[in-house]
């Protein structure tokens, strides 16, 4: 029982980078298991920002193995150009260093061009995807008639076979959903991922057998999750979600390594709520305190530069998404970015046409129709972001952070007070 888990409760964007740096040093090796280049993580590190999108975090760490699993979409010129940079900054990652899992699916440029199809004909009920293709992807890998994965990139035999049986048939679904869509040509897109599959083959490998391998050897290993709990395929705000298990269920299919390894699981939450894209947002504040959190949290996407919408802290929405993965405790992020307001809301409950309930409804027409049962707190109106010990946080701070605590029902073990590793309150 040596593994770690951080796991984002919202809808993403938890800060969940900052944790899984700080954590990285007590691992042996960091594992990312879901999504794909949809992500954003921003890492200070010795003073400099990263901004992570593919590679785990680990990746800034020497010491570290970095593993992209079985459960994440690949789009190789994305990782080849996410590694270039941090090539360029820190130095050559040798391959014993990064590893690729050969069962991992790869992104194509038609499944951009799909994406985009799909999203323009839902019209204003566009899911507001990150338009990378990721779904398109995973669409694919549940399909399996249209599927490419590592092992096949970099087989050039494979590789060919599959774009001459795939791209004809893409081309021919996506005229018929876009009149102004130009044809995909297999030599083109077998040229350049040819030349993808040379520089990645020495990264790929088999990382279920590898982790398998290292739980037997006392490694110790932090999975770092991508997205938040809400966005989860199965158990999200459907169909505004991501399309894979981004709560906790993901570990154990993504990575291959049952969860029954991880000793501790930490869910990241941000003292308030944001999410970017479609769909309901039961605490949404579309006035001018939303619009100072955005500023002062510095709300924009880190993939997309999308402002992010902002609201209320919902503990119904985040303790579902806390039972959901099965956490130990909670990090509490960003709580400096309330610093300046006189109060500030939580929402304990919904009620749901009259009827008071926690429970996280199913369907987002429900979730639409929920309106939020605030409890209000004093603010502290105070700059808390140098204060490094729980017992010096102003009292109404530190009430703040005891009521998320009991609204979620699990223990506050981190609490974050700014950007740099040093403004995290352990103790
Ligand atoms: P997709 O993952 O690009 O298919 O986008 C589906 C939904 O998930 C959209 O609402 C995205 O904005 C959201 N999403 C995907 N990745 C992230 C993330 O890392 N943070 C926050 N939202 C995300």
């Amino acid at each position: 029982m040596s593994a770690t888990s951080v796991i984002g409760l919202q809808w993403g964007d938890e800060a969940k980078g900052k944790i899984v740096d700080l954590l990285t040093e007590q691992h042996d090796i960091v594992v990312r298991y879901l999504g794909g280049n949809n992500a954003g993580h921003t890492v200070i590190f010795g003073g400099e920002t990263y901004k992570l999108s593919l590679l785990p975090a680990g990746i800034l760490h020497d010491s570290v193995v970095s593993v992209i699993a079985t459960g994440v979409v690949i789009n190789p010129k994305a990782f080849l150009e996410e590694l270039g940079r941090i090539v360029e900054r820190r130095g050559n990652v040798p391959p014993e260093r990064m590893l690729i899992s050969d069962r991992a699916h790869v992104i194509f440029p038609y499944h951009m061009a799909e994406e985009a199809a799909f999203e323009k004909a839902r019209g204003g009920d566009a899911i507001g995807t990150t338009m990378r293709g990721i779904g398109t992807c995973y669409r694919d890998k549940a399909g399996r008639t249209h599927a490419i994965r590592m092992g096949d990139l970099i087989n050039p035999d494979r590789l060919r076979r599959r774009l001459e049986e795939i791209v004809p048939q893409k081309n021919r679904a996506i005229a018929a959903l876009d009149d102004d869509f130009v044809p995909f040509e297999v030599d083109v897109i077998y040229e350049e991922y040819s030349n993808y599959a040379d520089q990645l083959r020495p990264y790929v490998t088999d990382t279920t057998s590898f982790l398998h391998k290292a739980v037997a050897a006392g490694k110790k290993l932090l999975f770092e999750g991508a997205q938040g709990c809400l966005l989860d395929i199965d158990h999200g705000s459907f169909p505004y979600v991501t399309s894979s298990n981004s709560s906790g269920c993901g570990i154990h299919s993504g990575s291959g390594v049952s969860e029954r390894v991880i000793s501790k699981m930490i869910g990241i939450v941000k003292a308030y709520t944001t999410r970017v894209g479609g769909g309901p947002f039961p605490t949404e504040l579309d006035d001018e305190i939303g619009q100072h959190i955005r500023d002062v949290g510095n709300e924009y996407g880190t993939v997309t530069g999308r402002p992010r919408r902002c609201g209320w802290f919902d503990a119904v929405a985040t303790g579902y998404g806390a039972r959901l993965s099965g956490v130990d405790c909670i990090a509490v992020m960003l709580v400096d970015v309330l610093d300046g307001l006189d109060e500030i809301k939580i929402c304990e409950a919904y009620d749901f046409n009259g009827v008071r309930t926690t429970d996280f409804p199913s369907h987002v027409e429900d979730l639409a129709q929920m309106k939020p049962i605030y409890r209000t707190v004093p603010g502290w109106k105070t700059d808390i972001t140098g204060i490094r010990k729980r017992a010096d946080l102003p009292e109404n701070a530190l009430k703040y952070v005891e009521t998320v605590a009991e609204l979620v029902g699990y223990p506050v073990e981190i609490i974050s007070v700014g950007p740099d590793r040093e403004q995290t309150i352990l103790e």
